[in-house]
């Protein structure tokens, strides 16, 4: 197979392309390569195949609505489903959050968010809210506005100066005080006080909205300290400042709950999400939003649009299927809850890690693990990546960001596919040492 001229994003290509990994078939909690290996699915895909590959209602609903209705323009036209996915899903969010944005991936949402926020104040009067305030070491996609409030400096340092008036609240991960929590840490809720640092700096009154993940996936699994996404919110409150979550890894059951802002008792006022609301089968993503937010916007002559903002895929038919297919599947099987139900097994399957050389922090919480390494002197991600490769040659995947691994199982996940990954995990950081 000829592998030149596919340019594979977030890959180390030349790498790659030496010895290529093909995925060719997939099934439950299970992958198989192009030459027959089974891989345990360790990480649910990239965080959305949450309930488990080739679900027959997903499957079955992808298959019937290619042959019913491939496409239909979402721009002054619909079609069913769109709106009974956005009725079901709804149904799952946080009380108050009633409309549901539909975008095609996690960083439209995040985008699609932002712009929401800024329009929002114009609408009510308030256009001198044109700040948008990220987090180091956050992520929030790749495009312009999620890049701008992101803060890992790999994704940011080629692409220029991004958008203007954004600012960064510090990011909460601290082994100092917090190294191999269980749950969430204890320390850190001071730092939601940047917030009201920022506001002394910039005054609030220019401040639209502040991003954040509840639990940051991409860059490392980094926990909220307990009380810092509560304070966050009083802080918001008390200055008129939007709260955006970024759910795009926590939503559809991670922590234990549909939403970790469930899970954590802190609502938000939008909240993005994409992956596992289609179990990753068909690319899709969305905004929840609070219904006042949404009627700020409804005024005005009623044949004029109140929202200048949409993709030509926004609900397509394909992905709305999935997402339906998903939700059932997600509702008959328990999975949005089975986080809680597994989360003290997991914690201490990865907990028995601890100790092992090089492995200077473990932390979990509902079906999430981060087990950070102590970098190679001078080549840093190294010991992770090694670590990933040495598992894929086991049998498992996992993931790493620089020299913290990742796991997110598929919600499906039983007792002893933790027990394997966990299992692989330990031998592959012995190896590696
Ligand atoms: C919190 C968060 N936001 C946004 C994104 C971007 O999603 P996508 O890759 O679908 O654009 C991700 C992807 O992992 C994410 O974890």
């Amino acid at each position: 197979m000829k592998t030149d001229a596919y340019w594979m994003p977030f890959t180390a290509n030349r790498q790659f392309k030496k010895a290529p990994r093909l995925l060719a078939r997939s099934s439950g909690m299970y992958y198989w390569t192009h030459d027959g290996r089974q891989i345990l699915d360790g990480i649910a895909g990239m965080w959305c195949v949450n309930a488990g590959h080739a679900r027959p209602k997903i499957v079955q609903a992808i298959q019937e609505q290619a042959a019913e209705l491939d496409f239909a323009p979402p721009f002054q036209m619909g079609h069913p489903k769109a709106f009974e996915l956005a009725e079901e899903a709804v149904k799952l969010a946080p009380a108050g959050m009633t409309k549901l944005f539909f975008t095609n991936s996690g960083s439209e949402s995040v985008d699609t968010a932002l712009k929401m926020a800024l329009a929002y104040h114009r609408v009510r009067g308030e256009g001198h809210r044109t700040r948008l305030i990220g987090r180091e070491r956050g992520y929030h996609g790749v495009n312009f506005g999620g890049l701008s409030v992101g803060g890992m400096t790999a994704n940011r340092k080629m692409f220029g100066a991004m958008l203007a008036g954004v600012d960064h609240l510090r990011h909460t991960h601290d082994l100092s005080r917090n190294a191999f929590s269980v749950g969430l840490p204890e320390h850190g809720a001071e730092l939601a006080d940047d917030l009201e640092r920022l506001c002394v700096l910039h005054d609030p009154s220019t401040i639209a909205a502040v991003i954040v993940e509840p639990i940051a996936g991409s860059a490392g699994v980094f926990l909220p300290p307990k009380g810092y996404l509560q304070r966050l919110r009083q802080i918001c409150d008390k200055h008129g400042i939007l709260l955006i979550f970024d759910e795009v890894i926590t939503g559809f059951g991670r922590t234990g709950q549909p939403f970790a802002a469930q899970t954590f008792g802190v609502t938000p006022d939008l909240m993005t999400v994409a992956k596992g609301l289609t179990n990753g089968c068909v690319p899709m993503g969305g905004v929840f939003v609070k219904q006042a937010i949404h009627d700020a916007f409804m005024s005005g002559p009623e044949h004029l649009i109140e929202f200048f903002h949409g993709y030509t895929y926004s609900a397509h038919s394909l992905a709305c299927a999935a997402g339906l297919g998903t939700l059932a599947t997600y509702a008959e099987e328990g999975l949005l809850t089975r986080a809680a139900t597994l989360q003290s097994y997991f914690g201490e399957a990865v907990h028995s890690l601890n100790g092992l050389a090089n492995v200077i922090d473990v932390r979990n919480f509902g079906l999430v693990a981060g087990i950070e390494l102590r970098p190679i002197d001078g080549e840093p991600a190294k010991r992770a990546f090694n670590v990933f490769l040495d598992c894929f040659d086991k049998g498992v995947l996992v993931r790493t960001t620089g020299d913290i691994i990742a796991l997110s199982p598929p919600l499906i996940v039983e007792r002893e596919h933790i027990d394997r990954i966990v299992d692989t995990l330990r031998g592959a950081i012995q190896r590696a040492a």
